[in-house]
């Protein structure tokens, strides 16, 4: 009998790609999605990929009386994996408290369904952003948090924090910059909140659906003057969770993992890289620093090598030729 995963936010974009993996590793994902920041495409590409029909129940997890008739039709549920948020930092600075409510909401109704259930083991979609700009680079998992910058980053704060003084078996990822689609194009970033993002901006760049990308200053500390992240490729990203999730599953534990490349990339790499890759130049002129934005930061990936065994494999090329691909497929669909 293949294990039952529950995937809160499952047919989103990092966590379509992790019910892949989940299937393929031998796990039943069965997603909870309210599908508010998501489309239909993802759902039907995971069957494609897969070529089944996986359980899927179009539920608000915040929503505790649905959660709880979830929880009680399948009886066994061996893990969640919550991915369930809203993601755009700067819409949270417009709308806290829908941040506040959403974010740690659904994490608050998850923990009262573990009351009753039979296994209490989760993983939590965390962020880099809880660490602010790091003292030390790279970041590992004993940097201190540093007061956030949006609503958005305190709700992964408040979450891991949430975490640790509950009962329940958990593993926080931290993740850094995903980017990227599943090989197929079948599934990707299908969110209306990517709009800031790097990647997806240089793609509609790329595309001639924006005139030229502007790059968020050129006078920081770094070695060409633009911000440095760590960019990771979506799909290494998913089997991050599954790596997780086998770990959990066997151990009593409380843990935090950054899960990144380990190498810090400015945005004017991305711009060449993404050129290169894709055989193609872009437009682009140097603008002001975005508000909050930090300098650089990148992981110390470590201990999840030598935790988990996983380390990221794919290339910033093959994230940037997946990138570009799904932009065109989202434009022929
Ligand atoms: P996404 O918006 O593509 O996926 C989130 C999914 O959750 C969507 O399908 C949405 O419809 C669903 N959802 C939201 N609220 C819900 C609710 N109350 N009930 C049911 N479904 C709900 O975002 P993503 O990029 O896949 O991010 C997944 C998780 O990873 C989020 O928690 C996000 O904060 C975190 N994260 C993302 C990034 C990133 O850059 N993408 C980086 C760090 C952490
Ligand atoms: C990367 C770099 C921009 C657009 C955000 C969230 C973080 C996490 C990942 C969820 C920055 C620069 C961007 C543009 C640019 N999400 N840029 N021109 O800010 O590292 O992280 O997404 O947890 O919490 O804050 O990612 O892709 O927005 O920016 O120059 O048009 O690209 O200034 O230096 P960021 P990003």
């Amino acid at each position: 009998m293949k294990k039952k995963i529950l995937v809160t936010g499952g047919a989103g974009y990092i966590g379509s790609h992790t019910v892949v993996e989940l299937f393929k590793s031998g796990y039943l994902p069965i997603i909870v999605d309210n599908m508010c920041n998501t489309s239909e495409r993802n759902l039907s590409g995971i069957n494609k990929i897969l070529n089944t029909e996986l359980p899927f129940h179009n539920v608000d997890c915040t929503d505790l009386k649905q959660m709880e008739r979830i929880y009680a039709l399948y009886e066994d549920i061996h893990a969640c994996i919550h991915f369930a948020a809203y993601k755009s930092v700067e819409d949270s600075v417009k709308y806290p408290e829908k941040y506040y409510k959403n974010n740690i909401g659904s994490l608050e109704t998850l923990l009262k369904c573990f009351e009753q259930a039979k296994f209490k083991n989760l993983i939590f979609s965390s962020s880099c952003t809880v660490y602010g700009m790091p003292d030390k680079l790279p970041v590992d998992e004993r940097a201190p948090f540093k007061k956030a910058e949006s609503p958005y980053g305190e709700t992964k704060q408040k979450c891991e924090l949430l975490i640790q003084n509950n009962n329940c078996n958990s593993v926080s990822l931290r993740y850094f910059n995903p980017i990227g689609s599943h090989e197929s194009g079948l599934i990707g970033d299908c969110s209306s909140d990517n709009a800031s993002n790097l990647v997806p901006i240089v793609a509609e760049v790329a595309a001639g659906l924006r005139a030229k990308l502007t790059v968020n200053g050129n006078d920081y500390d770094t070695h060409d003057g633009t911000c440095v992240r760590d960019y990771i490729h979506v799909q290494d990203l998913a089997i991050a969770h599954v790596k997780a999730l086998d770990y959990l599953l066997e151990h009593e534990v409380k843990e935090v993992f950054n899960v990144g490349t380990g190498h810090g990339l400015s945005v004017l790499d991305i711009v060449t890289a993404f050129e290169a890759s894709n055989n193609l130049k872009l437009k682009y002129a140097i603008g002001d620093r975005r508000a909050g934005d930090v300098e650089k930061i990148y992981a110390d990936g470590a201990k999840i090598k030598k935790v988990l065994g996983w380390k990221a494999v794919r290339t910033t090329e093959e994230a940037l030729i997946a990138a570009w691909n799904w932009q065109k497929s989202t434009q022929d669909a």
